[in-house]
């Protein structure tokens, strides 16, 4: 299958970031009920699905191209974006094995790894990198492996290390996340790291999901969906950078809501790896304005449903309040009222 990138399209400034009507039709979108509330929304993470974003374990798009280049402007201005303590340079190296081969294996027209022994040639070809390098030895590359290889993949990536019954985030490169700080969390467990998050502690979903995770088995990865809103095609939604994106949130309108309201979808899917027994945490993000969800009628229909039966707690940590109503004024137009069945 050949990918169209749109190398132009941006996620600041103008953010002339669009999707084609093939990306409308592929986007997770997370809603399989009427309504919405935390739960352990994990399961295997095999090829094929509701949406073709499952159809490869680590998936490239249309966007492939200007996400990378977002991502490098991000680590310009901030490298404290990318973050790895000094015990995590087994799972580094882990890590770039598994995603070159992901890669290679999946998208051979876009990208190749050349195995002689410990000596390795991997060519990207979309960013024009050809590299060689001695696997293990972080002299041979332009940076850190996990930096290396997370620069040339969309969608942000941690790395949890397992002791004392727990997962500890101690590794990542953040450049689009859902307004969480990685200089903040590194360092920390499963349960700190997830501390500010309402209703679910008391439900029991982090001390079941952690229960899970521990048990994770190498080869046999797991996914879930998490969702958010953003206002404009925004991918650096971080604290550090609040001020530049925080106010937009009080431009919305009846008329441009359609265009500026996107709905950010992550799927998160988890890896243990070989060595280090670590586990590697890819959280790829897809973005879909209003106006182009609403063009599939079912997802108009049940976005509709969703945001208006959504939890206090929730609309309130996930920072949609202050526009919530005029979504769902937009969105009414597109619910006929018409009963909906399970699934997406
Ligand atoms: C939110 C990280 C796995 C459920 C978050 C946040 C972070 C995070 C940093 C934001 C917390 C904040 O407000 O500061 C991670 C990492 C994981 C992981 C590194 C890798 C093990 C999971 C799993 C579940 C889960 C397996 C399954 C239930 C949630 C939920 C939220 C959340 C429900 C709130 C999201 C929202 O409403 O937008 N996670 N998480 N996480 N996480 Fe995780």
């Amino acid at each position: 299958m050949t990918i169209l990138f749109k190398p132009d399209e941006t996620y600041r400034g103008d953010y002339t970031y669009r999707n084609s009507d093939a990306a409308i039709l592929r986007f997770p979108f997370p809603f399989p009920e009427d309504s919405y509330m935390y739960s352990v929304n994990i399961e295997p993470h095999v090829r094929g699905g509701f949406t073709p974003v499952y159809n490869n374990p680590i998936d490239v798009d249309e966007h492939y191209i200007a996400e990378c280049r977002d991502r490098a402007i991000t680590l310009e201005r901030d490298p404290g974006r990318y973050a790895a303590l000094p015990h995590m340079m087994t799972a580094q190296w882990d890590s770039i094995e598994l995603l070159m081969e992901c890669l290679s294996s999946d998208y051979p027209e876009l990208f190749s790894l050349h195995k002689d022994g410990d000596r390795w040639t991997w060519i990207n070809r979309p960013l024009g990198i050809e590299q060689s390098f001695t696997f293990g030895k972080e002299d041979t590359l332009p940076c850190e492996p996990f930096e290396y290889i997370t620069r040339q993949i969309q969608g942000d990536f941690a790395i949890l290390d397992q002791r004392n019954g727990s997962l500890y985030l101690d590794a990542g490169m953040v450049t689009a996340q859902a307004d969480w700080s990685l200089q903040f969390d590194v360092g920390m467990d499963f349960m700190e790291w997830h501390g500010p998050v309402p209703l679910a502690h008391q439900a029991g979903v982090f001390e079941r999901a952690l229960k899970y995770l521990l048990m994770l088995r190498q080869g046999q990865p797991m996914r879930r969906l998490n969702w958010t809103m953003t206002v404009n095609p925004r991918l650096d939604t971080s604290p550090e950078t609040y001020p530049e994106w925080g106010p937009d949130r009080t431009t919305l309108t009846l008329d441009n809501i359609g265009r500026k309201l996107h709905l950010r979808v992550e799927l998160q899917t988890l890896w243990r790896l070989p060595r280090s027994n670590a586990i590697l945490f890819p959280l790829r993000g897809y973005l879909a304005s209003l106006d182009e969800l609403v063009r599939v009628p079912k997802w108009g229909r049940r976005l509709h449903r969703v945001l208006s039966t959504l939890p206090r707690e929730l609309a309130e940590y996930k920072g949609l309040v202050r526009f919530l109503p005029t979504a769902l004024e937009y969105l009414s137009t597109y619910d006929d009222g018409a009963p909906t069945t399970s699934g997406c």
